[in-house]
């Protein structure tokens, strides 16, 4: 480690509030699958900054929709039109079941923006007291009061309470456990469809399709929360591209803006429309820049063979970790969808990333032991080739 890198560490340590487990590198730049630190390592970046960098790092398409819209108009405000804001929705529409969209500057932001959505349907359209929603154990929305009130983590972290009220968890890819809190006061169900924070879980598409039927029959809002799963990720547009059925509505983030912070409610005609003038907005909301440079990600990525080769190269980097574990008796689990990939090992999660990292791979914790690998959509064969070999090596050296 240089005196730089540690400097600037120890500046992290004095300035910023300490909520992360901050590595001891410093990142200065990438390019495609990599980035480097100061002092000029190299890493194949398989965290793509959890799941974002879907087109890798200073992507030509990117950079041009940035700095053409940079030189034009960086701001306006929300009740404006864009050309940037209306393309970028566009790419949404055309490419989704949805039809409406409202633009946000994070997931969490997405989610609050469903909620308030789902809430005042329910008021308009069923009752004042059809309020309550219905999460998941294992879930992950986001850190915000809404969105953490549907999280999960909020039973650990009991000094934030009071919560948002008449927020009830059932068993994820369990349709009775949702039977049971169903009553009239419900007004939606949230979902991931593929869980991410809580350790890659994906719910099967029978599940998905009795979720379906139960909202249907019990006029109940069914919302995808897509933030880690959408765009390209799984090997499919969207997630629920793979369950045989449509949600009512949808929260999108990450990979949508593939660095540029962005996220999305989006949401069938119906639904979207519960909101009116003055019920929500942001001052950020189809910010041009924004939403310029997500347009460029939504075209690439909607663009004729993308999300195939996602699916194929997605199967290539499981089929070579199943190899990996059958040689290496450390892998006990592979799953995922796509290149949404978890592996659970024998070796202290703790200490896994940190081990891959100093040889030069980038990957992130999910849930209480389960290795995430996420790499930008654009991973070549050869660089999950040369990721799983780091893997391989990372589990041979540690006990
Ligand atoms: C499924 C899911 N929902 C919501 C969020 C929150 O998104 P953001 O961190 O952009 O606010 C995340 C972030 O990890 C996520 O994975």
């Amino acid at each position: 480690m240089t005196g730089n890198t540690q400097a600037l560490l120890d500046e992290t340590k004095e300035l910023l509030v300490n909520t992360y487990a901050t590595q001891p590198i410093v990142l200065e730049r990438g390019e495609g699958c990599y980035v480097y630190d100061i002092d000029g390592k190299k890493y194949l970046d398989f965290a793509a900054g959890i799941a974002v960098a879907s087109l890798g790092h200073a992507a030509p398409v990117m950079l041009k929709a940035l700095q053409e819209q940079a030189s034009q108009l960086m701001v306006a405000p929300p009740s404006f039109v864009t050309k940037a804001k209306v393309n970028c929705a566009r790419l949404l529409v055309d490419n989704s079941c949805f039809d409406q969209i409202f633009f946000t500057n994070s997931g969490t932001e997405a989610v609050e923006a469903c909620i308030k959505t789902v809430r005042k349907w329910a008021y308009d359209n069923k009752s004042k007291e059809c309020s309550d929603i219905i999460s998941f154990h294992k879930s992950f929305h986001g850190r915000s009061y809404g969105a953490g009130s549907l999280t999960e983590k909020r039973h650990t972290q009991p000094y934030f309470a009071p919560y948002v009220p008449g927020v009830h968890f059932a068993e994820f890819n369990d349709l009775e456990s949702v039977r049971k809190l169903v009553t009239p006061n419900v007004c939606a169900v949230f979902i991931e469809p593929v869980q991410g924070e809580g350790g890659i879980h994906a719910a099967t598409p029978e599940f998905m399709q009795g979720l379906r039927k139960i909202c249907d029959e019990n006029k109940i809002i069914l919302v995808f929360d897509e933030i880690q799963t959408g765009v390209g990720r799984t090997g499919k547009m969207f997630a629920y591209n793979h369950m045989g059925m449509e949600p009512d509505m949808a929260a999108f983030a990450k990979g949508m803006g593939g660095g540029f912070p962005i996220g999305a409610m989006a949401a069938k005609k119906e639904f979207a429309q519960a909101l009116t003038v003055g019920s929500h907005g942001s001052t950020y909301a189809g910010n041009p820049l924004a939403t310029a440079v997500a347009a460029a990600v939504l075209t690439e990525i909607t663009s004729p063979g993308f999300v195939e080769n996602v699916a194929r190269t997605g199967a290539y980097f499981r089929s070579k970790l199943e190899d990996l574990q059958r040689r290496s008796n450390k892998i006990t689990d592979v799953r995922g969808l796509g290149l949404m990939i978890g592996i659970d090992t024998t070796v202290d999660i703790k200490k896994l990333p940190r081990a891959l990292q100093d040889n030069g791979l980038l990957a992130t914790q999910a849930g209480e032991a389960t290795l995430r690998l996420t790499p930008p959509l654009i991973v070549t064969e050869a660089q999950v080739d040369e990721a799983v070999a780091i893997i391989e090596k990372t589990l041979k050296e540690l006990s």
